[in-house]
């Protein structure tokens, strides 16, 4: 059987931290140690800044540990969609900041000696079965319009793979997410930043000086706070209307070194594929030799969380998709699950944070680039706290409405509203006895809905299906094991413990 990990988090171990022991003061508190936390960090340290994170869990653990880190400036929604969104001159600075954000992790992967496997690779689109000539020459010309460095071809000039048709983008990239982020940490540290893992974020006091305070009671006074917790804790509408949580799926097979070039591909599917390749060694994965070998990693089949539990099928349409265009690809040795934020127009929310004070910040809506995203929360937060100017400032503005996305914005709140209804429905199962070991079931005791985890030497854990954000019924994924809430993308693992916000609290107890 697979791996249920991703590769990224079984080749590089996260760094561990302490929790915060005590009250303190820093220019800046930063919520949340993913690529966007440790990027703004890293850059407010270099400027000379104060600067604490604090972090649920470990560094890199949430969405960063299970990314497939394309680093590219093609956006995953179309130049078509990004043009007809945010007008030309948005396009146009669309691309320049991903491009940006490119040259800012090779840099200070330089910089710092960060040895992440960053390679500079081409990406090319290649079409869908279901798609014919003109949707490349109509992506072609928005991205020509935003500025996109991209030419057409009758095929991609690679090995191992025929991919038609296609778009070639230059100058994309690609890394190892976990090297990256414990070499982030490192340079972060070393510049005199503080970090604390196991310390949970619970509410921030406004004011000049503004207070965060934590589940374990200790407060961080900082005059500017930063929530790069994917999806911020710290609002319950404002951003979450604005946004909706998808669950894409990832599998990693062996293939023989270089039997496929180094390269991203995406197709034009909605959901689309992606895929590339990681280096790795035969011993990397249990083997009793160090040959090198490549991984094809591949991903795809996105659903909205917490309404669709077939991740069964899911992998294996995955794997078939693969076979069918990779002939060289051989056991598929990790597969994984994780969560990206689809905002209404395409691009991350990066700035203030609406209807809030004015010195805390938010970074959220990753789109599926949260990588290229994250990054440039870090450079244009970095400028926003430091009094710069910052010419993206507008575009990623949090607050912004865009007028074409109205049709989006309903669909995607019409769906959160119908998932109110699960409140009236039977449970998924009628007693506990139904539920296997190690899976988990949602029940219905009297008025409201329980989540049950049968371990796997049977012991039944209880806990309430309610959300904690704002009251949706919670569902078992069962390729990761959480509960995942349908509305908003709160996720809390096995046992109720929040792992993933808006939520900032657990599923609560049950009695017995
Ligand atoms: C399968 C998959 C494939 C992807 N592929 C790509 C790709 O190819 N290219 C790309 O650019 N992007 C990709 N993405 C998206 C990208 O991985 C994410 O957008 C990005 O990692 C998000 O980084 P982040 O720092 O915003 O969040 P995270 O990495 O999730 O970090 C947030 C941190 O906040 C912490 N936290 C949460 N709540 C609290 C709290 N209340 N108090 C304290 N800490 C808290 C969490 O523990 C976590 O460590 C992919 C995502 C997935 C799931
Ligand atoms: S995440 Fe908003 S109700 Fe669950």
């Amino acid at each position: 059987m697979p791996r249920t990990n991703s590769i990224w988090l079984e080749t590089a171990y996260p760094e561990r931290f302490g929790p915060l022991p005590e009250d303190v003061r820093a220019d800046a508190c930063v919520v949340g140690a993913g690529i966007a936390g440790l990027t703004t960090a890293y850059l407010l340290a270099r400027d000379g800044r104060r600067v604490v994170v604090i972090d649920d869990g470990r560094p890199g653990c949430g969405q960063t540990g299970v990314t497939t880190a394309h680093l590219s400036n093609e956006i995953d929604d179309s130049y078509q969609e990004i043009v007809r969104l945010h007008g030309e001159y948005g396009a146009r600075l669309a691309c320049e900041s991903h491009r940006a954000a490119i040259d800012r992790i090779e840099a200070i992967a330089q910089l710092e000696n960060i040895a992440c496997d960053f390679e500079r690779v081409s990406g090319y689109l290649f079409l869908a079965p279901e798609h014919g000539a003109t949707e490349l020459d109509n992506e072609l010309e928005a991205a020509r319009t935003a500025g996109a460095d991209v030419e057409r071809l009758e095929r991609a000039p690679v090995r191992g793979f025929d991919s038609g048709p296609c778009l070639r983008f230059r100058n994309q990239g690609q890394f190892h997410p976990m090297k990256y982020v414990n070499g982030l940490v490192e340079a972060f540290t070393r510049a005199g930043g503080r970090l604390y893992s196991g310390t949970r974020a619970t509410d921030i006091v406004p004011g000049p000086e503004a207070q965060v305070k934590t589940a374990g009671g200790r407060t961080v006074t900082a005059g500017a706070v930063v929530v790069a917790t994917n999806s911020p804790f710290n609002d319950l509408f404002a951003i979450h209307t604005k946004q909706a949580p998808y669950t894409t799926y990832v599998i990693a097979a062996r293939v023989p070194a270089n039997a496929i070039t180094h390269a991203l591909y995406w197709d034009t599917s909605d959901p689309y594929h992606y895929v590339r390749l990681q280096p790795a060694s035969n011993d990397q994965l249990g083997g009793d030799n160090a040959a090198a070998l490549d991984l094809l990693v591949v991903g795809g089949e996105d659903h909205k969380s917490g309404q669709a539990d077939d991740m069964e099928e899911r992998f294996e349409r995955l794997e078939r998709w693969m076979r069918d265009r990779f002939p060289a690809a051989r056991e598929v040795e990790f597969r994984w699950s994780g969560q990206v934020m689809e905002t209404q127009d395409g691009l991350a929310f990066i700035g203030r944070n609406p209807m809030d004070a004015p010195n805390i910040y938010v970074a959220t809506g990753d789109s599926g680039m949260g990588m290229t995203h994250g990054t440039i929360a870090g450079i244009l937060l970095s400028d926003l706290i430091g009094g710069r100017r910052n010419p993206w400032a507008e575009l990623y503005d949090p607050s912004r409405i865009r007028t074409g996305a109205a049709g989006e914005f309903l669909k995607e709140n019409l769906n959160v509203a119908a998932q109110y209804a699960s409140w009236l429905t039977a449970g998924e199962v009628a007693s506990v006895d139904e539920i296997a070991p190690n899976s988990g079931a949602i029940l219905r005791e009297g008025l409201t809905k329980i989540a049950a985890f049968r371990d796997e030497r049977g012991q039944v854990h209880k806990r309430s299906a309610v959300c904690t954000h704002l009251g949706c019924i919670v569902a078992w994924n069962s390729a990761m094991s959480t509960w995942d809430c349908p509305c908003h993308g709160s996720r809390f693992d096995k046992f109720g413990v929040v792992v993933n916000g808006p939520a900032s609290a657990d599923l609560g107890k049950v009695k017995a």
